[in-house]
């Protein structure tokens, strides 16, 4: 049965916890639909692990509509979810409306992500739900936001922490069926995921969300350095290596 966003919100009241990955292209996609993961995002870090950027700015509309098509070929239960990137929304709800439109014309995903909870965003999802686009929140650490925030985590005072609660609650009241979490601490995502009646997905925002994410490539190994909260299960890189290396000595000799 395909995965909407109705049965998340049934989820988080029922208490079945979440798993969601990110994926970049149709192999990788169908894998973790078959492996039987509930939310496949196609996140803007394609930039860094598909596309080589060192920031997730320099991605386009188009290059994640290109992706996320790749993506939904190969993904017949779970929910996929696109990532509106850098300056495809900021601008104004018209902009967000016509990126997060084209997204759904374009390709099969069933829902949108964007960055950040102040006022101007929490109008934006509000336009956005209101004419049926699904969107999912993303607060704490937002990578749009690099050059503004590092990589650091976030929510450490505790005027920030209350700062990112009501951010939570008003993305919630603007009509976001969830919202990622990303590296705060334990105890704030905690809070949050009390006050919240649509799921939280974390992302090093310890373990008491509806949900977890990680960066596909990070969880298997692929990429040469992870973020400090991604515990990598495979290191799947120097597989690939030392497999590349036995052909190459095959056809050598
Ligand atoms: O782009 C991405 O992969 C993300 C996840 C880190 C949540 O936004």
């Amino acid at each position: 049965m395909a995965i909407t966003v109705q049965k998340l919100l049934q989820w988080k009241e029922k208490g079945r916890l979440i798993t969601c990955l990110t994926a970049w292209d149709f192999a990788i996609a169908s894998l973790l639909d078959q492996a039987g993961v509930d939310v496949i995002l196609v996140g803007d870090s394609l930039a860094n692990v598909a596309l080589g950027y060192t920031t997730t700015l320099p991605v386009t509309l188009d290059n994640m509509i290109y992706h996320t098509q790749a993506v939904c070929r190969g993904v017949k239960r779970a929910l996929v979810v696109c990532d509106l990137p850098f300056l495809s929304y900021q601008e104004s709800p018209p902009q967000a409306i016509r990126s997060a439109g084209r997204v759904l014309k374009e390709t099969n995903a069933q829902a949108v992500k964007l960055e950040g909870g102040h006022p101007a965003m929490i109008e934006t999802v509000e336009r956005l739900t209101q004419i049926g686009i699904p969107v999912m929140g993303h607060l704490g650490l937002t990578p749009q936001s690099i050059h503004q925030l590092g990589l650091k985590k976030q929510g450490t005072t505790p005027e920030t922490e209350e700062k990112l609660i009501n951010q939570a609650i008003a993305l919630q009241q603007a009509g976001a069926f969830s919202v990622v979490l990303e590296h705060i601490s334990d105890s704030l995502a905690s809070q949050i995921t009390a006050k919240l009646t649509i799921p939280t997905i974390g992302i090093g925002a310890g373990k008491h969300c509806d949900g977890q994410v990680l960066v596909t490539a990070d969880l298997l190994g692929l990429t040469e350095t992870q973020p400090p909260f991604a515990k990598p299960y495979l290191n799947l890189r120097s597989q690939i290596i030392e497999t590349v290396e036995k052909y190459i000595k095959d056809v050598q000799t």
